[in-house]
């Protein structure tokens, strides 16, 4: 769902990281959210990024995002350091959650870098139930490091912070992982690196819960001949080659799908399915959803049989 908000401030967190806070132009509560959540920023230059909500679901006045300046940014990151100041008004979709916490015996969050956003609101909302939490924070220096203070407050020794230069690299995750007591969960939300050191030191990978902020490298596609797609509801019919997505194939046929990464990493795209055998090429669906079937990411993933039914 889309909402109009205004810059209320920005502040600088960390060494290229700046935060801004949305408040409701006239005033109003904003809807509700659960750590985990993003929001998608409609950017005036017509891109949308996704950023993860990091302030206090509790304070219904505001929204928080942090953002830090990607040196190889595509665009988003440097237009919300260069344009977003205090009253600029911007629609933003959401908030949407592809990152929930779930119920566990432990939880071990393991933060990367800005992959600290969706952590901060995990660690408070877990520090506040009482819950079994620890927290492995990541980054290359802590000058780099947003809400090192605030996490220290919020966990205590809970929060334990890796900085590469203060320890010569980067953790060594097969001992962090070693001694994972049965019942725990790991999420995790950093760079690729991390994340795939994280998959490679997990005996058990059905306990990690990631967020990815890019699509790793993309895998060959198997349905590779292309694929006919049923629009059941509009009765439109499309054939998808192998060089377009099914997002695009159908913007094209006037079959508009609402999208935002077009990289099958923040589920906006998400359409029902009623027929067919899709491909699940994204980075949202758990295995438990992609089994079910119920629901697939047009714009990455595809499909293994000849027809694909959607309900649009
Ligand atoms: S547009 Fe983000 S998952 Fe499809």
């Amino acid at each position: 769902m889309a909402h109009e908000v205004r810059v209320h401030s920005t502040t600088w967190l960390a060494s290229g990281v700046v935060q801004v806070e949305f408040r409701d132009p006239a005033g109003a509560d904003l809807p509700a959210w659960e750590p985990g959540a993003h929001l998608a920023l409609r950017l005036a230059n017509g891109m949308t990024r996704e950023y993860s909500l990091c302030g206090d679901p509790a304070d219904r006045r505001s929204w928080t995002v942090a953002v830090l300046r990607e040196p190889d940014s595509r665009g988003g990151s440097s237009w919300v350091h260069e344009r977003l100041t205090a009253g600029t008004l911007l629609t933003v979709d959401g908030p949407r959650n592809n990152f929930p916490l779930e119920p566990a015996e432990r939880h071990l969050l393991i933060a990367g870098g800005i992959g600290v956003t969706p952590m901060r609101a995990m660690a408070g909302e877990l520090a506040g139930r009482g819950a079994d939490w620890r927290m492995l924070y990541c980054g290359r220096s802590r000058e780099s490091m947003a809400f090192l203070s605030q996490l220290q407050e919020i966990g205590g020794d809970r929060v334990r912070v890796h900085a590469d230069d203060e320890h010569g690299g980067p953790p060594d995750l097969g001992a962090e992982l070693a001694d994972l007591p049965p019942g725990a969960l790991v999420y995790c939300c950093g760079p690729e690196p991390l994340i795939g050191a994280v998959e490679a030191a997990l005996p058990d990978p059905s306990v990690l819960r990631v967020e990815r902020f890019r699509a790793p490298e993309a895998q060959p596609s198997t349905s590779d001949g292309g694929f006919e797609v049923d629009c059941k509801a509009s009765g439109t019919r499309v054939f998808v080659g192998p060089d377009v997505s099914v997002l695009d194939a159908l913007s094209d046929a006037g079959v508009p799908v609402p999208s935002s990464c077009q990289e099958g990493v923040c589920g906006t795209c998400e359409t029902k399915v009623l027929g067919g055998e899709p491909e699940h090429r994204d980075f949202v669906l758990s295995q438990a959803e992609r089994d079910a079937g119920e629901t697939m990411m047009i714009c990455v993933s595809r499909c293994r049989s000849a027809e694909l039914v959607l309900d649009l």
